[in-house]
């Protein structure tokens, strides 16, 4: 009889693709199935996030709530980001976790399987060839990891030291993934790396130089593909050619994550990001004259060390500036191994508080504009998700989620929808 494995995925879209990486290979390798109920598990897998500190502290009350309730002979592994950060210092605090298995080494998961209290964490380890494995979440829609690792060296953030340099994967690979998940019946493809637009710098051993750019017309050519969609571009990384075919290529969703972490350019300096505030504005100025309707969202830090009202005045100015319909909020959070863990200019905690909460009010009044605008707008969508409430769900081509009524022979279909009613955390629409 099949094994049960249990997986919780914390964090970005990366790990939910390392996820599907380690449920292929263990489903392949040792007969195990996916269950919901971690209580009947075999195999306790948690997929952890170290970019801020929160989930940090979290994982270890977590450790201790499946240890107390597993199955007996249940195992535990701990694996992602904070397993590389930490390593065999899981085991020690948590001397029940059987195993440790960092970001970079996914493919290993067999392998630390069957070797009790086995720490596999090596961030140089070369997992750009490893072969993809055929698990997908998603019907509808395929995560496909264009690089890894991360080349950059923002000061707040700990993922290079989590999973290491960046190499991109070889693009005869890829293309080869696009074409079989197309093939599967997914209409959209998910491109993924930290730093997306920077595809093609470096790879391991001898391939073809392809970049980005290149990369996404490549794939837009594979027939029956209608959607692509890609996370995280880097703002430095955005030339016009790259823009430019953003907007003229119809396979590619018009809508865009630009991280801008501040909106001060003395800031953005202090942290590394090799950009200015003009340079963000003047892209998202490019973008919006050949796309008026694109969809943009962001990432923003708050009370980074150093951070003055004027520099926040310079955040809530591109806030105004830019209109994203999203924004991923955060106050800073000093990470371990990054430089400006050791700055020594911390701003109040009281005042990062404030600060997040007025970017976020800021945020909820733009909203309200954008989604109102919306009504009587007709957009195509793609149909991903059957909702308990008598709704199907999907997103608009620039990243909308939309309601309508309906059932599940809907799911997988593309449809427009008029927009009748809007609220700011969905659109409800009617099928045309
Ligand atoms: N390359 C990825 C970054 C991953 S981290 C990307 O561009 O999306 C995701 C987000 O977490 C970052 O964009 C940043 O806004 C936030 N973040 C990273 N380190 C942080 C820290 N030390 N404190 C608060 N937020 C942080
Ligand atoms: Fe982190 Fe900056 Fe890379 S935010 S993941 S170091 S682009």
């Amino acid at each position: 009889m099949s094994k049960k494995l249990y997986i919780e995925t914390l964090g970005c879209a990366m790990n939910v693709r390392d996820s599907e990486h380690m449920i292929a290979e263990l489903n392949e390798k040792d007969d195990y199935v996916l269950t919901t109920d971690s209580k009947e598990a075999d195999l306790i897998l948690i997929n952890t996030c170290s970019v801020r500190e929160k989930p940090v502290q979290k994982l270890f009350s977590e450790l201790g709530v499946f240890n107390k309730s597993k199955k007996e002979g249940a195992k535990i592994g701990v694996c992602g980001c904070t397993a590389s950060h930490l390593g065999k210092e899981i085991i020690k605090r948590a001397p029940y976790v059987n195993f440790v298995l960092g970001a970079r080494n996914v493919s290993k998961i067999s392998e630390v399987l069957h070797k009790d209290k086995a720490v596999e964490i090596d961030i140089n380890y070369d997992e750009s060839d490893f072969a993809f494995k055929d698990f997908r979440s998603s019907a509808y829609k395929a995560y496909i990891n264009i690089s890894i690792g991360c080349d950059k060296s923002c000061t707040f953030c700990i993922v290079p030291k989590t999973r290491g340099d960046e190499i991109s994967i070889p693009t005869d690979l890829i293309l080869k993934e696009c074409q079989k998940a197309v093939e599967s019946g997914a209409k959209e493809l998910f491109l993924l790396g930290q730093n997306v637009n920077n595809y093609g710098r470096r790879f391991s051993g001898e391939h073809e130089k392809v970049n980005f750019t290149e990369l996404l017309r490549r794939i837009s050519k594979i027939e029956g593909l209608h959607r692509i969609r890609f996370t995280s571009p880097h703002p430095f990384h955005m030339d016009d050619e790259f823009l430019e075919e953003f907007a003229s290529n119809p396979k590619i969703c018009k809508s865009m994550h630009m991280p801008l972490q501040s909106g001060s350019s003395k800031v953005l300096k202090e942290m590394k990001r090799g950009y200015t505030k003009e340079w963000f504005l003047n892209r998202v100025e490019k973008l919006k004259s050949m796309i008026p309707d694109v969809g943009l969202s962001t990432d923003i830090i708050v009370a980074f060390p150093g951070e003055s009202d004027e520099d926040f005045a310079d955040t809530m100015d591109v806030v105004r500036k830019v209109g994203f319909e999203q924004i991923f909020s955060f106050k800073y959070s000093p990470r371990p191994l990054t430089e400006a863990a050791e700055f020594t200019n911390v701003v109040d905690e009281e005042i990062g508080s404030e600060r997040l909460f007025a970017l976020q009010e800021l945020h909820n009044e733009i909203l309200d504009q954008k989604v109102q605008e919306q009504l009587g707008r007709v957009y195509e969508v793609y149909f991903e998700e059957l909702r308990a409430d008598g709704y199907v769900a999907g997103r608009s081509d620039n990243n909308y989620l939309v309601k309508v009524k309906g059932s599940e022979e809907l799911l997988g279909t593309l449809a427009d929808v008029k927009i009748t009613k809007v609220g700011r955390a969905s659109l409800v629409g009617e099928i045309l």
